[in-house]
């Protein structure tokens, strides 16, 4: 049996109801959502608005309808970072963002001369909010906060860092790619004017989903324009929402599966599914901490981080480390740069990377001591 630490990538295993829906989904109900108003179609858009409502509730989001789908977290923040930037706009994010902010902002300062400020996080994740107050100009149009680090696991001050962006009067973007689901949020209390999130991770639905939250007072250009379903003599792109942001045939199979992942996780509730990955956290970080020549990144056992650890084991690649976890112990894990070269800048792990073991909602105490075994096993062999 396969034990699974890459939940940071995408979920394994998902709720049984996930599957199940989208499997009576491809057979009774592959109609196009919003469009026609024959049964199946006002099926098809039913189980996509009910996916809507549960995130809703899931974020404190008064309007259902200012959540828009997307295939994953990649595509909600190039809609967010390419939908309110203009020429000469300036940015502040972090030195620790994942390649899908970073990505988009660098093309964009070649394409609409935008500004970028990268503000230094240290080794743990952490930033000074002295500093990140002295990084804003008049022309600081949006702050991306990347909710929790994918390499260090550490968690920033969101709430503190929006509520000063919104008195310098910028827009606030959040990359909830590792929170959504496992740390409680509420777009209300942390002041989010766009809250990007994945449907493949911690609300535990199938891959090809994702969204973004975008306030009801800011109107993004939209990144692709097209067939609605809604307005279609008009030339141009519709405003009324979702629709403005959902050009072309939607994934309702998968938005289905969303539906059930969301319902499970509003049914555990964050707040118990967080209690429960800090404990096995501090669990399998205390084991690590005892093998010699391992060198864990992020915050130290006991401040709050999510539920994934990077690390390394002296004298041995990375990626062969990885490796030999797979084929001898059947465990799965994450080595390389994770997407986030930045990141690994601040560790000081750019040559040859980190390993990440990630849990999830269905990791057992068994899983983590078997990892923790496993690591103790190599690493006799390698210092
Ligand atoms: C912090 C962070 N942002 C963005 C992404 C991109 O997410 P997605 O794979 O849903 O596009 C990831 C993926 O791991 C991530 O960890």
């Amino acid at each position: 049996m396969i034990r699974y630490f890459d939940n940071a990538a995408s979920s394994w295993p998902k709720p049984p109801s996930v599957a199940e829906i989208m499997k009576s989904m491809m057979v009774e109900c592959t109609a196009n959502p919003g469009r026609g108003g024959h049964k199946m179609a006002v099926q098809a858009s039913r189980v996509m608005f009910d996916t809507r409502k549960k995130l809703a509730k899931l974020f404190s989001i008064k309007n259902p309808n200012d959540i828009a789908f997307t295939q994953n977290t990649t595509m909600a923040l190039n809609m967010a970072i390419s939908g309110i930037l203009r020429e000469s706009d300036h940015v502040i994010c972090t030195s620790i963002e994942h390649n899908s902010v970073h990505r988009p902002l660098e093309h964009l300062i070649l394409q609409r001369k935008i500004e970028v400020s990268y503000l230094p996080a240290q080794q743990d994740g952490t930033i000074q909010l002295k500093q990140y107050e002295q990084t804003f100009r008049n022309n600081t149009k949006l702050v991306i906060i990347n909710h929790s680090s994918n390499l260090l696991g550490s968690i920033m001050p969101v709430a503190e860092m929006a509520k000063i962006a919104k008195l310098k009067g910028a827009f606030v973007l959040i990359d909830a790619a590792q929170t959504a689901g496992m740390i409680p949020i509420d777009v209300n209390q942390i002041n989010a004017d766009m809250l990007a999130f994945p449907g493949h991770k911690g609300l535990l639905g199938p891959q090809g989903t994702g969204g973004l939250y975008i306030h009801p007072n800011l109107e993004l250009e939209p990144l692709i324009t097209g067939g609605t379903g809604s307005k279609s003599e008009d030339k141009y792109q519709p405003n009324v929402r979702p629709d403005r942001y959902e050009a072309g045939t939607q994934n309702t199979v998968g938005i289905a599966g969303l539906g059930e992942g969301v319902k499970f996780v509003l049914n555990e509730t964050v707040e118990r599914i967080q209690a429960k990955k800090n404990k096995q956290m501090i669990r399998l970080m205390e084991q690590l901490s005892t093998i010699e020549g391992l060198r864990i990144l992020g915050p130290e056992i006991g401040i709050p981080r999510t539920g994934l650890v990077s690390f390394l084991l002296k004298n041995i690649d990375s990626s062969e480390l990885a490796f030999i976890l797979d084929q001898t112990f059947n465990i799965a894990v994450r080595a390389g740069y994770h997407c986030t070269p930045l990141a690994h800048q601040v560790a000081g792990t750019m040559e040859g990377g980190a390993v990440r073991a990630s849990i999830g909602y269905f990791t057992t105490d068994e899983e983590v001591d078997a990892l923790a075994d496993a690591l103790k096993d190599i690493a006799k062999h390698y210092t």
